[in-house]
């Protein structure tokens, strides 16, 4: 007998019935320097590779992965705004927003959508004003300290946040 190995069970996104589930990744500032800034806390791997790495993950989960960066607070809130009604769940590293940004707060739970809060270093490891998060209250989970492993992780995390934030009976 042949066996087959077992591919992941699609499920279907909330948002568009029966497509795959649509996942917003959200990058803050500085971020688009990841690979040259401050290699011993972030690692070298380049803002575009952890995207060419998420969308393949995607390809593999069966989930639809879209990636946005800015620099910009305001830029932000409205990319998670767009959000609405298209993404199931959303991956988001603040950056240095994380530990101020009441609009961003305010945009997630404005829009509802299911956030997993990410972040490459471990901040318990760092600074005191980094252990403060303005949305590690409302976000689903967080996953930090694994480098861009962190965003796979989550990635890994949101078929089951997805599926944890579908209407009972559905
Ligand atoms: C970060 C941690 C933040 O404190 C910092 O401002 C960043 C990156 C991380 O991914 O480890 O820009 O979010």
């Amino acid at each position: 007998m042949v066996m087959r190995a077992k591919r992941p069970a699609q499920t279907d996104s909330k948002v568009h019935g029966a497509g795959p589930i649509a996942v917003l990744v959200i990058h803050g500032p500085n971020l688009n320097l990841l690979g040259e800034r401050e290699p011993e806390v972030y690692g070298r791997t380049r803002l575009a590779d952890i995207d060419r790495d998420l969308k393949s993950l995607g390809r593999e989960l069966k989930m639809n992965v879209e990636t946005y960066q800015s620099n910009s607070e305001g830029a932000i809130v409205d990319r998670i705004q767009k959000a609405r009604g298209k993404s199931d769940v959303i991956l988001i590293n603040p950056g240095g927003y994380t530990h101020t940004s009441v609009a961003i707060r305010d945009a997630i739970l404005g829009v509802g959508i299911p956030v997993i809060e990410v972040h490459l270093s471990n901040v318990y490891r760092r600074e005191r004003f980094r252990h403060r998060s303005l949305i590690a209250d409302i976000a689903h989970g967080r996953i930090m300290g694994f480098g861009a492993e962190s965003y796979h992780l989550a990635l890994r995390a949101a078929r089951a946040v997805a599926e944890s934030a579908r209407p009972r009976g559905k």
